[in-house]
């Protein structure tokens, strides 16, 4: 039934996905036809090349009547910005005293060879550094930055990160609602996505799920949520790389527009064709080591770049790429008139143009820290109230398990499968000693379930925390608490169903009593199961400082939990080690006990052939005559037959109450293990919270460094061994 209701959706290029109960635009469709027929609809960039021919016909049109998407004029400057890391037990130096500064409406080119520090000196401005010392000087109009500077400038990352499940508009929305200041009415937010997806020219593809785009489709959703943000200052990180020439052009001729709009753009770009290049103002370059060699205006045809090397005796052959000159003259060095070697860093640190442009920083400064600020009101370092961010965030999951329904779907699965089986495998339970271990067991059964429904859990949380750590927390759009509370509030509904489901087909089959205080209290244990395990997977996975180091822990976990409740070995023959502790730390010690207090208790048992044992009573004597005082001094079990003379049968537990004491369960355990289990699933849900905070926010190891530094150790040797030993080694490095 479920495979019938659910949809399937594979992730990837090729067909557009509209989301359900969007209109498809008709010559959407049949533009997708046409890209379809075309045979080249491979890898979705069919549909992304028919309409970057439309937007190049645009573009003159809406070159002129652009909208100005970001007012503000303030200007960003850097100076004698140094970072380093440490490295290999020393520091290492990854930017050396860079300057320069963005203005709204200039479009800044940062080149250099691969490894120069490009994506290095983006992050460091951009203030998301997470590890290494900065140092310099970073101002915005001749101020510090304030808390608000992260979620005002717009950071593009070279990955395209999104939920893949959104739509194009969702997406947009989503960033705007959540990241435009808090006084910003609703319906102005959106309405500028509106501008936004125009400018963009997404309209068309507004309702496509995302995970169907091609490449430059995404690099162009990827630019509208940062620009959702009305941020002043955007920073690229080759928006370029992975299109072809011609998408390439499609992505900086939009770049320029936003740069005419009003943005100031700091762009880092990769071979740049000249044509390309000539899109932009100036040219930030870099030598590895993070080592500025030119920072100026690009000029006619690259002609103030031209003259500033050429005065140093090396100039541009006419007809080649003046990017492509940069970065080989940089890399080759050169040689002066008088035979001196070049080098670039030194000839740029002395040069006239370094100095003017320090001082024209100093000017810039000076000028505009003049202009108050204008905003009065306080700065918040997330645009929008948690609340806000919760309710947005949690709708936002919600749709994505509704739209990848795999996950969902696998939960039910499994809730029903092992119901189903349960219940039938333990089909309506007697009453004999066997039966009594056998109603322990279909309790006990539920373990089963953890190892899938948390193996489901991990990854989908794994992934939701990558893409807020990488993206969607360092541009601030919601916070950890936020991230928290809709993480755990989507999994409750599914825990309930599925928790439902399994009871039914579980409880009502094996014959379990019916009364409404006994299955009652079954059904809210098991629906706290379900809950249970959802948020175990999640605090497991918010503190592992990697996916290798969950698998290891899992299965640690899953083994505790299933051996040491007093089922597979019971209570009295657990070794002194585990008793004493494990036993009484283990959550699933609750669950069972409580469930078999309720079930058992007020069971009769009666015993079946070959369970009693059977004796005759000396002549003239009954059984009860016999025997009566044995059983009372045994203190449990009864006489069969008290009144037979012979044939006596014993039967050693007189009901479940008795059977349940060789498992250290007494019949009060059913309410005072209901709390206590409640309190695990309480725990759990704070675990999350509070390892999300401390190990993601605050970046604290616990000291697990130590613990799987060395395993991982062990493990990578392990697997180079086995690698050299069938000849991977060679291969793999080759
Ligand atoms: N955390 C780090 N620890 C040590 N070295 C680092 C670290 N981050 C970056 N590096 C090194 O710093 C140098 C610059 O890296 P960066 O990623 O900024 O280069 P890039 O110019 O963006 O190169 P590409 O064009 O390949 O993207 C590289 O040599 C890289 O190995
Ligand atoms: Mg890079």
């Amino acid at each position: 039934m479920g495979s019938e209701f659910f949809t399937f959706v594979k992730s990837g290029g090729g067909a557009l996905i509209f989301k359900k109960g969007a209109k498809t635009p008709a010559e959407m469709a049949s533009k997708i036809a046409d890209a379809e027929k075309g045979g080249d609809a491979g890898d979705g960039s069919a549909s992304g090349g028919q309409l970057q021919a439309s937007s190049q016909g645009n573009d003159e049109k809406s070159a002129k009547d652009m909208p100005k998407t970001s007012d503000s004029e303030e200007v960003f400057t850097w100076t004698d910005i140094n970072y380093s890391v440490p490295y290999d037990g020393g520091e290492r130096q990854l930017l050396n005293n860079v300057q320069g500064y963005a203005k709204p409406g200039v479009m800044v080119a940062l080149m250099g060879a691969s490894g120069a520090g490009k994506t290095t000196l983006l992050n460091t401005l951009s203030q998301r550094q997470r590890m290494g010392t900065v140092s310099g000087n970073m101002l915005v109009d001749g101020r510090p930055l304030g808390p608000e500077f992260q979620r005002t400038t717009g950071f593009v990352e070279q990955m395209d990160l999104h939920d893949m499940t959104a739509t194009v508009r969702e997406a947009i929305e989503f960033s705007a609602v959540l990241r435009q200041d808090r006084d910003v009415p609703k319906e102005e937010k959106v309405a500028y996505v509106d501008e936004i997806i125009e400018l963009l020219e997404l309209r068309e593809i507004q309702h496509v799920l995302i995970m169907s785009l091609g490449v430059e489709q995404r690099k162009r959703i990827t630019i509208a949520v940062e620009l959702a943000a009305k941020p002043s200052l955007l920073f690229l990180d080759e928006p370029t790389s992975g299109l072809d020439s011609q998408s390439a052009y499609s992505v900086v001729r939009f770049i320029q527009k936003l740069a005419r709009a009003g943005h100031g753009i700091i762009c880092t770009i990769h071979q740049p064709s000249s044509l390309l290049i000539q899109q932009f103002d100036m040219i930030l370059a870099l030598n590895p080591g993070g080592n500025t060699f030119y920072f100026g205006h690009v000029g006619d045809n690259g002609s103030e770049v031209n003259k500033y090397f050429s005065e140093r005796g090396v100039s541009c052959p006419p007809q080649k790429n003046i990017a492509e000159f940069i970065l080989e003259t940089a890399a080759k060095g050169g040689k002066r008139q008088d035979g001196k070697r070049l080098n670039w860093n030194e000839e740029w640190k002395h040069s006239q143009e370094n100095k003017t442009l320090l001082a024209e920083i100093d000017h810039l400064n000076q000028e505009r820290s003049k202009i108050p600020t204008k905003q009065v009101f306080t700065k918040h370092e997330y645009a929008s109230p948690i609340y806000l961010q919760c309710t947005m965030l949690t709708r936002r999951m919600f749709t994505q398990h509704w739209r990848d329904p795999s996950y969902y779907y696998g939960k039910i699965f499994v809730a029903i499968i092992v119901g189903i089986f349960n219940g039938f495998t333990f089909w309506k339970l007697g009453n004999t000693v066997a039966d009594m271990q056998n109603r322990m067991f279909t309790s006990f059964l539920i373990v089963l379930i953890p190892p899938t429904v948390v193996n489901a859990v991990v990854p989908k949380f794994y992934q939701n925390m990558a893409l807020w750590e990488a993206r969607e927390n360092p541009s601030r759009i919601y916070g950890w608490f936020a991230f928290c509370t809709a993480s755990v509030v989507t999994e409750i509904p599914i825990s309930i169903l599925s928790s439902v489901l399994y009871w039914l087909l579980w409880y009502y089959p094996t014959g379990l009593p019916t009364d409404s205080s006994t299955a009652g209290y079954v059904f809210w244990m098991t629906m706290l199961f379900f809950l249970f395990q959802a948020s175990w997977g999640q605090w497991i996975c918010a503190f592992a400082p990697s996916f290798t180091v969950i698998s290891n822990v899992l299965p640690f976990f899953f083994v505790m939990f299933s051996l040491f409740n007093g089922v597979v070995r019971p209570y009295a023959q657990l070794s002194v080690f585990w008793r004493y502790w494990m036993y009484y730390v283990n959550p699933s010690t609750y669950w069972i006990g409580g469930v078999i207090a309720a079930t058992l208790s007020g069971t009769s048992v009666q015993c079946g052939p070959g369970e009693a044992a059977v004796f005759d009573p000396p002549p003239g004597q009954t059984c009860g005559q016999y025997a009566a005082a044995f059983v009372r001094e045994a203190g449990q079990g009864y006489l069969m037959n008290p009144d037979g003379i012979s044939q006596c049968g014993y039967c050693p537990y007189r009901d479940g109450t008795e059977y349940m004491k060789s498992l250290n369960v007494v019949p009060g355990d059913k309410w005072r293990y209901l709390p206590i289990f409640l309190a695990f699933c309480v725990s759990n849900w704070a675990l999350v919270y509070f390892f999300v905070y401390a190990v993601r926010v605050r970046r604290w190891g616990f000291g697990l460094g130590y613990v799987f530094g060395p395993l991982g150790m062990v493990g990578g040797a392990l697997e180079s061994g086995i690698k050299k030993m069938i000849g991977w080694g060679r291969v793999g490095s080759g």
